[in-house]
């Protein structure tokens, strides 16, 4: 019986999460959940997975719970130190990382000093903080699996294998709902549009990324640090299908790929119970069915977002943690109609662009840069807002 802790349980890998935890009990017990605001929705998480602890960011949203629950045995905590409280609960033994974005970094940095098993999805902080959370894992002992498929797919595809025999990692990408369309007609896209992914069902802010081609780029990051390789050996192939998740090649010619149905449920339970598989039973793969599997390469010309991940990497320093946060600026007023769709990566780009490269090395200095981004970025969208109709 592993003592799960899920940060950002009422997201979609958060109740990916739970679903597992629901169909396999005598596996897994929850033992803490966290989110940001949704009182009601992890009341009754709360009511039907008995947490002991469990926190939200939001304090409004922390006493709208406490009158929900009212005597049920349950403790209830807020903001960034409840949050990091839950994180490391002296009972949980592996931490579910699911919040989304760059406020996942303090909440996962804390499970892994208090020596918690982590499961990963929220990449963001492994983007903006990757040296250091690698370095906090090594210091501490911690081990950190993949949650994210394609990485998930790598991980599966070295299992047994020699990292001094990988010649290339190749990240599949399924090219989002516009990969096919006219560069023109991308100036009119509306966030209805960007948040309809062809094949993963997923939070607002990783589907719109994935629109921008962004997520791959900021997978291409934390492909680095997760696996400690160079940016060279990571590449990128729009694979409409999203059967193979992911691939790595050898120095021999052979590339071992993980191939499955996308259902996120398939690389968090890898997590969860590694280094069993748990008995999902999916449908199986009808090959048949599927008939063929398509490849192309991406257009950075379209699509700049990957093309700047890349260049955050190359930059080095808080390149990856600008990169970051003005992306989740810019895709926050994106969603919220303040700016348009080809707007996100010039925003980033300018933001980048206006960063001064210092090296960094503690949590308070990624954290500095973080904010100096956000506000720049910020600063960035007032142009663009102006001119939009
Ligand atoms: N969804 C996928 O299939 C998928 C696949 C691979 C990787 N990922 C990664 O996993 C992460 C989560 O993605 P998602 O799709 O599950 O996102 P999501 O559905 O939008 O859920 C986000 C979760 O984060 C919580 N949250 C947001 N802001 C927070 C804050 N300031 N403090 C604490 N909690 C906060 C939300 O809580 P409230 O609901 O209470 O606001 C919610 O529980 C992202 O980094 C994403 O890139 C997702």
């Amino acid at each position: 019986m592993k003592n799960i802790v899920i940060l950002g349980s009422t997201g979609s890998i958060g109740a990916s999460t739970l679903d597992i935890v629901s169909k396999f009990p005598e596996d897994f017990r929850v033992v803490g959940l966290a989110a940001g605001s949704k009182a009601s929705e992890l009341a009754e998480q709360i009511r039907l997975f008995r947490p002991e602890v469990v926190a939200l960011s939001s304090p409004q949203a922390a006493k709208t719970l406490r009158t929900m629950i009212g005597n049920r045995p349950v403790k209830i905590l807020e903001g960034e130190e409840g949050l990091c409280a839950v994180a490391s609960l002296s009972q949980g033994d592996l931490v579910i990382s699911a919040i989304v974005g760059g406020a996942g970094l303090k909440p996962t940095l804390a499970a892994i000093k208090a020596r918690k098993t982590v499961a990963l999805a929220n990449k963001e902080p492994m983007v903006m903080a990757g040296q250091l959370m690698q370095e906090e894992a090594h210091k501490h002992g911690v081990t950190i699996f993949p949650i994210d498929s394609e990485h998930s797919a790598i991980f599966q595809s070295m299992e047994g294998h020699r990292k001094s025999d990988i010649r290339r990692v190749v990240l599949t990408a399924s090219g989002g709902p516009f990969w096919d369309w006219e560069q023109s007609a991308l100036t009119h896209v509306t966030p209805e549009q960007a948040l309809k992914h062809p094949n993963w069902k997923m939070g607002a802010k990783i589907t719109t990324d994935s629109s921008t081609l962004m997520n791959k780029g900021l997978e291409v990051i934390e492909a680095k640090w997760l696996f400690d390789l160079p940016p060279a050996q990571i590449e990128v192939v729009i694979h409409r299908e999203s059967i193979i998740h992911s691939m790595v090649e050898y120095c021999d010619g052979s590339v071992i790929a993980q191939l499955g149905h996308p259902d996120m449920r398939t690389p968090i339970s890898y997590a969860m119970k590694y280094p069993e598989r748990v008995p999902l039973s999916p449908p199986v793969l009808d090959l048949w069915k599927i008939g063929q599997l398509t490849f192309y390469q991406p257009d950075t010309g379209k699509f700049p977002c990957l093309q700047l991940a890349y260049d955050a990497l190359a930059g080095g320093d808080g390149y990856p943690a600008t990169l970051n946060a003005a992306n989740e600026i810019a895709v926050q007023a994106f969603l919220d109609n303040q700016i348009r769709f080809l707007d996100i990566p010039k925003i980033i780009a300018e933001t980048m662009d206006a960063y001064r490269p210092s090296p960094l090395s503690s949590l308070e200095e990624i954290l500095e840069i973080d904010q100096w981004a956000r506000t720049t970025a910020t600063r960035f969208l007032k142009p663009c807002a102006s001119s939009f109709v």
